[in-house]
C-alpha cells in the first residue's frame, strides 16, 4: 500500500486552489437521477469517494464519463431501476444511502444495504428512515438490507430528533416530487444542502427555506437535466489553512467560500494568526503571538467536526492550553494517540481533548483510521522535526484531490511512495 513521506518544518507559502466539495458533489450525483436526459456537473473532485459513487448509479442504470483531468461528469438517466447493490459497493461508503430518496421518489422503492459502524462512531440511519416512512414507505430490515416500498409517496410534515447532513439530503430527494407540500423540520444548514438544494432547483424543483431550520418542498410533476458546477470543499480549504497555520507560513486559499470557513478563521483569529479575506479568497499568516483556544465541533455555521482533527494537530503547537470537544461523533479522536506518537501532549476526557502546545513535534511512523484524522497527520507532519512516515493513505484519497501536488507547490516536501508491505 502507499505512504506518505514527509520532511517537515518548511514554513508553506503560495497559492492554492480549492477543489469541489466532495460532500456537495455526492448527494448531487446522485439527485441526478431524478431527471431523465443528460445532467453535466462541473467541479466535480476526483477522490476515490466519487469514483465510488458514480459506479453505484450506473448499478442502479445510469451512463456515466467523468473526465477525471477537466473535473466534469456527465451522467446520462434513460430507465433507473432498483436493485441490491453489491455489498462491497456499499460498504466503502456510506453515502450510498443518498440513493434511497431517488429511487423513492421515481420507482416507489428502494434497497439499500444498512450502513454499519465506521471509524468515527455508530452513525446509524434512523431518521432517514422515519423521515421516509412519514412519507409514507413502509420500511423492513432483512439481512442487513433496508427494503423501503411506497405505492405513493405523500407530502409530510417531518421533525428530525437531531441535525443530520445525510436525512436532510435524502429526505430532500425524496420529497421534490411528491406532489403537495411537505415541511422538514430541524434541518441541517451545512452549504452542502444548501448546494443539492440549488441544484434542484435548477432542475426545477420548488424548495424553500435552504439554509435555514425548515424546510419547505412544493412537490413537481417532473424535473429537467440542467449543466451544474459544485460549490469549493469547504473542508479542504479548511486544511490547508491550517497547514499554512501549523507551518506558521503564509498561504493564500483560493476559489473558496471564506463564509464557510469563518467559524474556523474566526478561532485562528482569536489566537493570534492574521487571517485576510476576499470575496473568493482567505489569506493565512503568522500572528505574532498566538494562545490556545476553546472550541467545539457543532452543526452549521458552527465549526465542523471534519476539521477537528486538523485543529486538533495545530493546537499541539500553540503555547498554553487548548481544548477541543467533539459533540457531533462519538469516536472522533483516533488521531490522538498518534499525534502523541508524534510527541503530541493531549489528554482525552469524555468528548474533550485538552492538549498542551509543545516546542517540536517529532517524526514517527503513524498510521490514518479516517479521512479527517489522516488529514491531522499530514497537517502534523509539516511541522514535525524529521521525516514522518504515514501509512493507510487511502483514507486521504477519499477526500483531497492532488494532496501531494498542492503541498508541494506550497514548499512542502512530501513524497508519495507507490506499494509498501503494509
Ligand atoms: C456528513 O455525514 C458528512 N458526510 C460527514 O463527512 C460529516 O462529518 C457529517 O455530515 C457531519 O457534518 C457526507 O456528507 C457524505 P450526519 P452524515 O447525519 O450525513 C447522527 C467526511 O469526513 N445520526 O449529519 O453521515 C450521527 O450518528 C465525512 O467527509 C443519527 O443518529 O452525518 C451523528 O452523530 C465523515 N441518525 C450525527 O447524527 C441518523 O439517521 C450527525 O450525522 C443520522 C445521523
Amino acid at each position: 500500500m502507499d505512504y506518505y513521506l514527509i520532511k517537515g518544518g518548511r514554513k508553506l507559502k503560495g497559492e492554492v486552489k480549492i477543489s469541489g466539495a466532495k460532500n456537495a458533489a455526492l448527494p448531487i450525483i446522485v439527485a441526478s437521477l431524478l431527471a431523465d436526459g443528460e445532467t453535466v456537473l462541473s467541479n466535480v473532485p476526483d477522490l476515490k469517494d466519487i469514483r465510488t459513487i458514480i459506479k453505484v448509479i450506473e448499478y442502479l442504470g445510469a451512463e456515466t464519463d467523468f473526465d477525471a483531468g477537466k473535473n466534469t461528469l456527465k451522467i446520462k438517466v434513460k430507465n433507473i431501476k432498483n436493485g441490491e447493490m453489491p455489498y462491497d459497493l456499499v460498504k466503502t461508503m456510506r453515502a450510498s444511502v443518498y440513493v434511497m430518496g431517488p429511487l423513492l421518489a421515481r420507482l416507489g422503492e428502494a434497497d439499500v444495504s444498512l450502513p454499519g459502524g465506521c471509524a468515527i462512531g455508530e452513525r446509524p440511519v434512523d431518521i432517514h428512515l422515519s423521515g421516509f416512512e412519514a412519507m409514507g414507505a413502509v420500511i423492513e430490515l432483512e439481512h442487513g438490507n433496508i427494503k423501503a416500498r411506497a405505492k405513493k409517496m405523500k407530502p409530510c410534515e417531518f421533525t428530525m430528533r437531531q441535525v443530520s447532513v445525510g436525512a436532510t439530503a435524502n429526505l430532500i430527494m425524496g420529497a421534490v416530487l411528491t406532489s403537495g407540500k411537505t415541511v422538514f423540520e430541524n434541518c441541517a444548514m451545512e452549504p452542502d444542502i444548501v448546494d443539492l438544494g440549488e441544484f434542484l432547483i435548477k432542475m426545477g424543483a420548488d424548495i424553500k427555506g435552504l439554509g435555514t431550520e425548515r424546510i419547505v418542498i412544493e412537490g413537481v410533476k417532473k424535473l429537467n437535466p440542467v449543466e451544474y458546477s459544485i460549490m469549493p470543499d469547504r473542508i479542504e480549504a479548511g486544511t490547508f489553512i491550517l497547514a499554512g497555520a501549523i507551518t506558521r507560513g503564509e498561504v493564500k486559499i483560493k476559489s473558496c467560500i471564506p463564509e464557510h470557513i469563518k467559524s474556523l478563521t474566526d478561532i485562528l483569529e482569536e489566537s493570534g494568526f492574521e487571517i485576510s479575506t476576499g470575496k473568493n479568497w482567505v489569506e493565512i499568516k503568522d500572528g505574532k503571538k498566538v494562545t490556545g483556544f476553546l472550541t467545539k465541533t457543532l452543526p452549521y455555521p458552527g465549526f465542523p467536526t471534519d476539521l477537528q482533527a486538523p485543529l486538533m494537530s495545530l493546537a499541539t503547537t500553540i503555547p498554553g492550553i487548548s481544548v477541543i470537544i467533539e459533540t457531533i461523533f462519538e469516536n472522533r479522536f483516533t488521531h490522538a494517540a498518534e499525534l502523541r506518537r508524534m510527541g503530541a501532549n493531549i489528554t482525552i476526557e469524555g468528548n474533550s481533548a485538552i492538549t498542551k502546545g509543545v516546542k517540536k513535534l517529532s517524526s514517527a511512523p503513524v498510521m490514518m483510521s479516517d479521512l479527517r484524522a489522516g488529514a491531522a497527520l499530514v497537517v502534523a507532519a509539516l511541522a514535525a522535526e524529521g521525516e514522518t512516515e504515514i501509512r493507510r493513505i487511502y483514507h486521504s484519497d477519499r477526500g483531497y484531490e492532488k494532496l501531494t501536488e498542492k503541498l508541494s507547490a506550497l514548499g512542502a516536501d512530501i513524497k508519495r511512495v507507490e506499494g509498501g508491505t503494509f
